[in-house]
């Protein structure tokens, strides 16, 4: 480590071991109140039942997008030999734009995308959508069916799960339970809608994905996300401990000033580390800089997200840009030494345009990016929801080239009943979709171990 990033570090070890010194141990958990997000007054009445509902790509949408993906401007060379160093290769831009308008069926798709039963119902003035599938259990096996909450994030959607869900809800051979699955759109991503007033981030979402699982009739179940899921679900678990038996985290991240203040310190001094931890072979400077260079949209989301969106409202060749950059970058690093960013190694084209749907069709893309706005917002940060250790029995799934890596040690910091951390083989942050399979056994294996420990904490 050369000298710089040494001073870096030990510049952040400071400030952060000042902050603690001035900061009480451990904030009080808020309570959120059941705000109306929906325009103008609250209605009198909502109507708070469960409608069915499909996805309908309407013909002047389609008519729109094709017109604009025919007429994207002739774009500027990328720099030579650069893959994808400096953002998508503008060399790969027509291949997207191409298969979007010439081979993407968009009926087709539309059906693809209505297969599993969807709903929508109204919470808090929002229309909440979402996929519930229910398992089919054979007549001659006693199962016990298991609510599993399943959380998306940016820039993802419910088609992460078009591949998983299956695998949850048929049953298995060697195991007693089977999982009926709920994959909410959260608020202002596809076809749930946006909030009309300012406020609404992970942590309120937490109160309106719990009052969803409440309406549907479960009082306790499970839940899982990556990304935006993984805060989200972490929310709800310091919330709403009552109604959750067991979490699964495909992105365990502790993020409070004594772990990252740790983080550090064990980084200048690695025999301090009580166990052999992984993390070290990739150094605290060259992870600090692996999160300024991939980190940029974070600080545009979370501050102008209303700026960012008219552009990429508007561009369809923009939007996917953007983020397919992400596809490939986060699923792995090195993918940006290439010319196509090895887009379509754990990708189908097709299910990533379907995914840029789900913000295309139903007009969510600023609303989507809002999420980093209102979740960083001065008035969340002063909670300290970081502090607040998660109780609710957890499960961690690490996959090798996810953004973020923890050692269990550090994570239990923030998740004092973690009850089993899996290193994954293969995969990156996109995990339902490039990695169904691994994702799914390592959810249901860690069910027996969420369960136990529920027990326990229970007697
Ligand atoms: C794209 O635009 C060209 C030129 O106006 C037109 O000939 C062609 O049919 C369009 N293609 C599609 C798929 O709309």
């Amino acid at each position: 480590m050369n000298t710089t990033y040494t001073g870096i570090i030990l510049g952040i070890a400071l400030v952060l071991a000042a902050v603690i010194y001035m900061m009480p141990s451990e904030p009080k958990i808020p309570q959120l109140e059941e705000v109306y997000w929906g325009p103008g007054q609250k209605p009198r009445k909502i109507d708070e039942s469960i409608r069915p509902f499909k996805i309908k790509f309407e013909k002047e949408m389609i008519d729109d997008l094709r017109f604009r993906l025919n007429n994207t401007r002739n774009l500027q060379p990328s720099l030579e030999h650069s893959g994808w160093k400096y953002g998508v290769n503008s060399n790969y831009v027509p291949t997207i734009i191409d298969f979007w308008l010439n081979k993407y069926d968009f009926r087709k798709r539309e059906d693809h995308l209505n297969r599993y039963p969807q709903f929508l119902t109204n919470i808090q003035g929002l229309d909440i959508h979402f996929v519930r599938v229910k398992p089919q259990v054979p007549k001659d096996r006693k199962l016990r069916v298991l609510p599993l909450l399943i959380v998306h994030g940016w820039p993802g959607s419910i088609v992460e799960f078009q591949k998983i869900i299956p695998l949850l809800t048929r049953p298995q051979a060697n195991r007693d339970f089977v999982f009926e699955v709920i994959a909410p759109s959260i608020p202002g991503f596809g076809y749930s809608s946006q909030a009309a007033k300012p406020g609404l981030g992970a942590f309120e979402m937490a109160l309106i994905l719990k009052s969803l699982m409440l309406r549907l009739g479960y009082d306790k179940f499970y839940t899982q996300g990556g990304d935006w899921g993984a805060v989200i679900t972490s929310y709800m678990a310091v919330l709403y401990p009552q109604h959750m038996l067991g979490m699964h985290l495909n992105l365990c991240m502790v993020l409070n000033p004594w772990t990252l203040a740790k983080t550090a310190i064990y980084s200048l001094i690695p025999w301090l580390m009580l166990d052999e931890e992984r993390y070290l072979s990739s150094p605290l400077g060259y992870q600090i800089q692996t999160l300024i260079a991939e980190t940029g949209y974070y600080h545009m989301q979370a501050t102008k997200p209303d700026t960012l969106g008219i552009g990429m409202t508007d561009s369809p060749a923009g939007f996917a840009a953007y983020v397919l950059e992400k596809f490939s970058t986060i699923t792995q690093m090195q993918n940006a030494w290439t010319d196509d960013g090895n887009l379509l190694e754990k990708f189908e084209m097709t299910e990533l345009i379907d995914n840029l749907m789900m913000y295309w069709a139903p007009n969510k893309i600023t609303s989507g990016f809002r999420i980093y706005a209102e979740s960083t917002s001065s008035r969340i940060l002063k909670m300290r929801l970081n502090n607040i250790p998660v109780k609710v029995p957890t499960a961690c799934a690490q996959f090798p080239h996810e953004i973020i890596f923890q050692p269990e040690a550090l994570l239990r910091d923030r998740f004092v009943n973690l009850v089993k951390v899996t290193r994954m083989k293969r995969g990156g942050h996109f995990a339902a979709l490039e990695e169904p399979e691994l994702l799914a056994e390592d959810i249901w294996s860690a069910v027996p171990f969420l369960m136990k420990r529920s027990e326990l904490l229970r007697n």
